[in-house]
């Protein structure tokens, strides 16, 4: 299949991320989100991120220009009709995803291939209320898009294989890494990543350690580049929650509960870096700890 435009929609942070990569590798971007002011946003994000690839050296100026050049903000859902593949990569709330994709039916060409970045909302259930539940699949980037190696490939129970082989493709001229999950709540990386961080919440929560020391202790203990609860507020405590319900509700087992002090900290609005309060408090010159 021969992919030349693709749609994104969603301007946010995995959005932006994702429309940048495409463009980089040479596709035609078409952005769409509900206002002007979120795809101007959108826009300036990825604008600064590929100047900090041109200031490391990992992106030449002209390829810079050329890619912002390749990217078209579409503040009507209409205006995606010609692409060849669309990824939705709008909030984690599954009436919403259901409503964008109603929403561009109308103006999609036959062979259009649908894609959406959720991080966990069953993708057979997605593809089920579409047209077209043989051409649509989980595409799932992390984040920061730019930086992060892997894309989970996930195929609905009706996804055909033409349509898996494209996105495959598709990943290779990206120039990442796919890797296969069935279509079980959160796929892999979340279902293994997130009930760490509810862990580490639950740890805080009991007293166990502060935010700096359980930070710590797995950055230097277990070499990751993030400690669980800096990672949680970079992710948004609300995509944390809602995979954490995903996992809970999906497969019935006590041990996804969430822990109430996320809960509390997203019912705050403390969302983590997009609402510059979480586990740490970011207004300021360093993030502060929270407790
Ligand atoms: N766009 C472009 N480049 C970026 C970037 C962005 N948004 N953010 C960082 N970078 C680049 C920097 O330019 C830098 O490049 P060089 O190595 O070429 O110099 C590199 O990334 C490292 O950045 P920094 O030096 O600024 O910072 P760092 O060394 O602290 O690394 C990090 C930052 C890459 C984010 C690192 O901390 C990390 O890997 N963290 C863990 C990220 C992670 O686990 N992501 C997955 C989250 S789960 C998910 O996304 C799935 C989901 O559905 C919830």
């Amino acid at each position: 299949m021969d992919i030349r435009t693709v749609g994104v929609v969603g301007a946010g942070q995995m959005g932006s991320g994702i429309a940048h990569v495409f463009a980089l590798a040479g596709y035609d971007v078409l952005i769409n989100d509900v206002s002007q002011e979120a795809l101007d946003r959108g826009l300036s994000n990825i604008a600064a991120n590929l100047d900090r690839q041109v200031s490391r050296g990992k992106v030449s100026e002209a390829d810079r220009e050329a890619a912002f050049d390749r990217i078209r903000a579409a503040p009507e859902l209409a205006a995606l009709g010609p692409c060849d593949l669309i990824v939705e990569s709008a909030t984690e709330n599954e009436e919403i995803k259901n409503k964008i994709f109603a929403g561009l039916a109308p103006h999609l060409g036959e062979r259009t291939l649908l894609a959406s970045n959720t991080s966990s909302i069953s993708i057979t259930r997605l593809a089920s209320h579409t047209d077209r539940p043989e051409r649509f699949m989980g595409l799932h980037f992390m984040n920061p898009v730019p930086v992060m190696q892997l894309v989970e490939l996930i195929r609905g129970i009706a996804t055909n294989e033409e349509t898996y082989k494209a996105l495959v493709g598709v990943v290779e001229r990206l120039g990442k890494t796919h890797s296969t999950a069935e279509d079980f709540p959160a796929f892999i990386v979340n279902r293994i990543l997130v009930p760490m961080i509810n862990e580490a919440v639950y740890t805080l929560y009991e007293g166990v350690g502060s935010v700096a020391s359980i930070d710590t202790s797995m950055k230097l203990g277990a070499n990751h580049p993030m400690g669980p609860l800096e990672l949680a507020d970079f992710i948004g405590l609300d995509t944390c929650l809602a995979i954490m319900h995903v996992l809970h509700d999906g497969l019935a087992d006590t041990k996804y509960r969430p822990c109430p002090l996320l809960v509390k900290y997203v019912e705050a609005g403390w969302l983590g870096r997009k609402t510059k309060r979480g586990f740490y408090d970011y207004r300021g010159e360093t993030p502060v700890p929270t407790r």
